[in-house]
């Protein structure tokens, strides 16, 4: 079914609305009343087959846009190959106090302070349950603000969506829960990743475990977090999440507001830490680029930099529902000019 071309201009209007966050509500409920347009995006040149699992195309739908699994059915039908929802705690919480979100968007980006406000596993993992959807859909996983044991709210996680989600991340890099980030070291992650190996095997049968990283790591983090990966047989890690560094570059009036800054700014700066990863793990962990994508060219630059799969989530609010379409478009016509029969073709071929 095509949807007049006018619900799709309004669907770009309403995205683009200056409050952030009433925006992005309201896109959710036209997505969910099925105001998108529809198409499944798959020629045999996209498909790639990452830990066990066929996606019809490498391109994502990053979280936090569909943080309590309302729409993702909707969001596959504008074309992404996969969606990832959450960030899912298993308690719900409301997040920080509003405005939380804020657009900037002289420099086609976002700072956000959500803070992991979601409905909590209970409800997502009922409208998982209820949904007909056959796509391929991840599970963003947090920890609960006042969590005395945040190891443990990963394994609930699990535990709590094992069976009604094809995928689950590991997300330890959200900038805007206090402490978060610190699971990220060395002893700490291996602990992590493990307890939630074991939470997997006994509950979840064989579905893949991914870890979602932050962009702002020491060169001492970097190295513990390959050796992690390597040392636990982690399945996919997802580069990056939001930056809590302002660019110098940042022209917009709310850029020094607190919290994590996506788009356009955090392209550079996401992809050279995939390439960083890619030299050292790229063989054996599969990659998932994300960051400040906003064109074929960006997603075909982070493929080429060693990523399996991409995701965005910044551009989609100010280009509105037809940019998966015009990126898969595009990535294929990269494809036919540099001679290459599909995608798993180009993964990394621009990384030396
Ligand atoms: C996010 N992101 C995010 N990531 C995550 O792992 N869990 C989450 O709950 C959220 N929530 C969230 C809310 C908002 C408003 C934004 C803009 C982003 C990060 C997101 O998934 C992605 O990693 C970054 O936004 C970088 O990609 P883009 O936006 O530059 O394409």
């Amino acid at each position: 079914m095509k949807t007049p071309m006018v619900l799709a201009n309004l669907g770009s209007k309403i995205m683009g609305l200056a409050d952030g966050e009433t925006a992005h509500r309201l896109t959710v409920r036209m997505l969910k009343a099925g105001f998108g347009p529809k198409r499944t995006i798959s020629t045999p040149c996209l498909q790639m087959r990452v830990a066990g699992i066929d996606f019809p195309n490498p391109l994502g739908l990053a979280a936090g846009f569909d943080k309590n699994a309302e729409a993702y059915g909707a969001s596959l039908d504008l074309g992404f190959g996969f969606v990832e929802i959450g960030a899912v705690t298993p308690r719900p919480q409301p997040g920080n106090d509003r405005p939380r979100v804020f657009r900037l968007r002289a420099d086609a980006a976002i700072i956000n302070r959500y803070g992991f406000n979601n409905d909590g596993l209970d409800i997502v993992a009922a409208r998982l349950k209820a949904s007909k959807c056959d796509g391929v859909i991840g599970a963003n996983l947090g920890a609960n603000k006042d969590s005395e044991d945040r190891t443990q709210d990963y394994v609930t996680g699990v535990k709590g969506l094992a069976g009604l989600v094809d995928f689950f991340t590991v997300n330890i890099s959200s900038p805007n829960t206090p402490g978060l980030r610190a699971l990220q070291g060395r002893d700490v992650l291996e602990n992590l990743i493990r307890r939630v190996h074991a939470a997997r095997d006994e509950y979840a049968a064989d579905t893949p475990v991914f870890l979602k990283i932050a962009p702002d790591i020491t060169d001492e983090d970097k190295a513990d977090i390959a050796e992690t990966a390597m040392k636990t047989a982690l399945q996919g890690l997802i580069v990056s999440n939001t930056t809590i560094e302002r660019p110098g570059t940042l022209q917009s009036e709310c850029a020094h507001e607190a919290g994590g800054l996506s788009g356009a700014p955090l392209f550079a700066q996401s992809t050279a830490l995939l390439r960083e990863f890619y030299a050292e793990i790229g063989g054996e962990i599969p990659l998932i680029g994300v960051g400040g994508i906003s064109s074929a060219r960006d997603a075909y630059e982070k493929i080429l930099a060693g990523a399996s799969l991409v995701q965005l989530y910044t551009a989609l609010v100010y280009q509105g529902p037809s940019l998966p379409y015009r990126i898969l478009a595009g990535l294929q016509d990269f494809l036919k000019s540099d001679g290459l029969d599909k995608i798993s073709d180009a993964v990394g071929a621009g990384a030396h």
